[in-house]
Formats: C-alpha cells, sequence, structure tokens
C-alpha cells in the first residue's frame, strides 16, 4: 500500500511517500526558517501564504524523487491539527482536492499523534507505552494502548517547551529556532550555575509549565547581567531544568500508569541532554525510552503518512467534510 503523507500545520511544508508503513520512499521537507527568523518566530499570515505558493512544487518533487506516479497511490494522508490554521488549511484542501478529484481515500492525521507514532518509521516498540510530545508548539503526554487509540494524561499549562527554548534565545538575541543553538552553547556550560525553579515539577499531576521558568531566566539575566563568560551557564542551568521538569513528570505518569516503555517525539526530543537524562533515570525504573533520530523528530510527513497507513489498514478513512482544528481537545 502506498501513502501519500502531507504537513503543513506550522512554517514547514512537508510530503513524503511511504510504501506499506515502513519504507520511507521519499520525505520532502521545505523549511521556512529563514523567512521567520527575522521576527525569532513563525509569522502565521506569512507562514500560510508560503504554503500556498509551494504546495504543488513540493508534493510534485516527493513524487519524482519516488519514482512514483499520483495513480499508484492508494491512500492520502494529511495532518488537519493542531496547528496554525491558515496553514493547516492549505494542505487539507490539497489533500480534498486530490481525493475528490482522483476518488482515493483520505485520512486526516492528528499532528501529535502523528509526532507519537514517528518511532514506527525506524523502531517498533510495543504497545502500550506513553508517549511525550514535546516541540514548539506542544508538550503534552499521551496514553497509546494500542495503535490509533490514544489519551490526554496531561499538557502543558502555558508554553511549550520548545517555546521556552525559542523565547529565550530571541530574549538574548541568539536567533531562530532556539533550541539547536542553546543545546550547542549550553555544552561549555554548568548546569548547576543557577538552581532555576522546576515548575509543577512536584505537583501531584501530569502537566507541565514553562512560562515561569523563562520569567526566571529573564530575571535571572537583568538581575546579573550576561557576558560571554556566563551566556554559556546560564543556558546550561536554564537547559538542565527544562529537561529535568520534562523527565520526572513523564516518568511520574509511566510510573503511576504501570507502562513500561516510553516514546519521546518532536523538536525538543533531539535534545542530548533530554536523552541522557532519560535512559539514565527511566533504567534505574526499568523502564524503556525510545527516541526518533533526529530528522524524525522534527517535523516531517513521512510520520503523517505512516499514521495514516495506521488508520487505513484498519478501514478508519475520514469524509471529504472534514475540518481543520486549531487545538488539541483534552480527552
Ligand atoms: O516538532 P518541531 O519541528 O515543530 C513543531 O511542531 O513545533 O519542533 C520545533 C521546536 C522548536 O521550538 C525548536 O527550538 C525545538 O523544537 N528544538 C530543540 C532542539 N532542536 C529543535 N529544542 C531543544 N534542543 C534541541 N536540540
Ligand atoms: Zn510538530
Amino acid at each position: 500500500m502506498i501513502i501519500l503523507g502531507i504537513d503543513t500545520s506550522c512554517d514547514d511544508t512537508s510530503v513524503a511517500l511511504l510504501r506499506d508503513g515502513k519504507e520511507v520512499l521519499s520525505d520532502v521537507v521545505s523549511s521556512q526558517v529563514e523567512l521567520h527568523s527575522f521576527f525569532g518566530g513563525v509569522v502565521p499570515e506569512i507562514a500560510s501564504r508560503k504554503h500556498v505558493e509551494l504546495i504543488d512544487l513540493i508534493y510534485r518533487r516527493a513524487l519524482s524523487e519516488a519514482g512514483i506516479s499520483l495513480d499508484q497511490i492508494d491512500c492520502l494522508a494529511c495532518t488537519n491539527g493542531p496547528g496554525l490554521i491558515g496553514s493547516l488549511l492549505v494542505g487539507l484542501m490539497f489533500t480534498k482536492g486530490l481525493s475528490l478529484s482522483r476518488n482515493k481515500p483520505m485520512v486526516a492525521v492528528n499532528h501529535v499523534e502523528a509526532h507519537a507514532m514517528s518511532i514506527f518509521l525506524e523502531q517498533q516498540p510495543e504497545f502500550p507505552f506513553l508517549a511525550l510530545i514535546v516541540s514548539g508548539g506542544h508538550t503534552l503526554l499521551l496514553h497509546f494502548e494500542e495503535p490509533c487509540k490514544h489519551r490526554l494524561v496531561g499538557s502543558t499549562k502555558d508554553d511549550a517547551a520548545g517555546e521556552a527554548f525559542d523565547k529565550i534565545a530571541k530574549f538574548l538575541g541568539l536567533g531562530y529556532p532556539g533550541g539547536g543553538i542553546i543545546e550547542e552553547q549550553a555544552r561549555a556550560g554548568d548546569p548547576g550555575f543557577i538552581a532555576f525553579p522546576r515548575p509543577m515539577a512536584d505537583e501531584n499531576n501530569y502537566d507541565f509549565s514553562f512560562s515561569g521558568l523563562k520569567t526566571a531566566f529573564v530575571n535571572a539575566v537583568k538581575n546579573q547581567g550576561v557576558t560571554d563568560e556566563t551566556r554559556p551557564h546560564l543556558l546550561a542551568a536554564f537547559q538542565e531544568a527544562a529537561c529535568d521538569v520534562l523527565c520526572r513528570k513523564t516518568l511520574k505518569a509511566a510510573g503511576d500508569l504501570g507502562l513500561e516503555r516510553i516514546v519521546v517525539g518532536g523538536g525538543v526530543a533531539a535534545n542530548g541532554r533530554l536523552r541522557v537524562l532519560f535512559l539514565e533515570r527511566a533504567a534505574e525504573k526499568g523502564i524503556k525510552v525510545f527516541f526518533p533520530s533526529a530528522r524524525f523528530c522534527a517535523d516531517n510527513a513521512a510520520m503523517v503518512a505512516l499514521t495514516g497507513y495506521l488508520y487505513a489498514v484498519r478501514d478508519r478513512f475520514s469524509s471529504e467534510t472534514v475540518m481543520g482544528f486549531s487545538r488539541m481537545k483534552r480527552g
């Protein structure tokens, strides 16, 4: 079965082709980072206009890289939310157009679920498991009992973890997106330089909060100033607090739910310190943690095609009236 996947949920226009739920035939991602970096974050109106310009080109490139024609495609999968609504609608309407004109079934895919499923492009963890999705737009925990069946366990009350990395990088004028830049600079720093707060870490719930940590960082810089010498230390201490809280809450939830496996996904999952902390602490509890390689942590359409495949083989298709949605529903 060949599935075409499309993702235009944020600032990447991405189209992929996947054979039988495992072989990535092509995965073309056109990043708009340069356009948005001037503003220190994604500008929704600019993002949707760029998707309109690029979608047909990226679609054709994905077909030609895979050596596949539209006739050979069995099913179409497209992200319909959560994300920037103007951006989402570009991919969704494009997919609906292909579906209606060529009479091909389509699956509308939840972007966050797709991040959780991206691990299956490389590894095959057993169900059930807890998924931590950490990106620029989301920080949440999903309990997967089986494929296509999940429940929201907890989520951030304010900023997403990646958003905190991005805002701090913007505050220091380091560039966008901030995660990779901060990780790089923090390498030379002492994570114990300042004990930044771990918001909600010890509360008896599975929710997160990152806006207080961001404020604590800004206040520390305002009070003490920042020099080339102290910057790596401040960033290492911030990264340590963010990763520590992500690990602690996720491991607590997995323990309480009796889950022996954790799958991590989303752009922040590429962070090396987060990976080390998770692997160390989970091993102590007999829990196995799975991380996709960096290219499948970030937004991509292969994960959307894979999620579409899991629904398609269960005959769970979407109707042509399916709508886009911007926010994850609490379930
Ligand atoms: O999943 P993604 O590509 O897009 C969204 O759905 O948001 O995630 C992008 C986010 C950005 O906030 C970026 O700063 C963060 O992932 N990120 C990182 C790292 N690489 C990307 N955060 C921490 N450490 C990294 N190495
Ligand atoms: Zn994403």
